[in-house]
């Protein structure tokens, strides 16, 4: 059985991987229904970002496993909105959740002295990061229009 410092870690992983999954599912469907010029012109960056999602889902169901759990793959349930400016303003709001939720795991991994994790946390973080600018320059764009 582990202690409880584990349990911990490993309930918070097994949270960021729903949230992984989902934002997996979320993108690949967003990617999917567009239509018009955003189908040629956003989708491909979308269906990039789930791709992504889908390396993170694995890399934290791997992680559950090193440390003694089993993974549940189960997701959340996805938003169905066709409409492209309500996708990128929940895509940017989960982003902005993952990112705190795994500065927590980043912090519980470093005081168990898993510091491999705790680098590897930190990378997805990176990534993270990346996807929520990525998600904030198009919407800035959006609000301010075309210059
Ligand atoms: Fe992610």
């Amino acid at each position: 059985m582990a202690d409880r410092k584990t349990q911990k870690l490993l309930e918070g992983l097994q949270q960021d991987l729903e949230r992984e999954l989902s934002a997996m599912l979320q993108y690949l469907y967003q990617s999917s229904v567009l239509l018009g010029p955003s189908a040629v012109s956003i989708a491909p960056f979308l269906k990039h970002e789930a791709d992504e999602e889908l390396q993170h889902a694995a890399f934290l169901s791997d992680q559950i496993v090193n440390l003694g759990g089993l993974p549940k793959l189960t997701a959340p349930k996805i938003s169905e909105t066709r409409d492209l400016r309500q996708m990128l303003d929940n895509d940017l709001d989960r982003e902005r959740e993952c990112i705190l939720e795994f500065r927590e795991r980043v912090k519980q991994a470093e005081i168990m002295g898993e510091l491999g994790l705790k680098i590897q946390l930190e990378r997805l973080i990176e990534e993270e990061t990346q996807q929520m600018r990525s998600l904030e320059r198009i919407l800035r764009g959006w609000a301010t229009g075309p210059s």
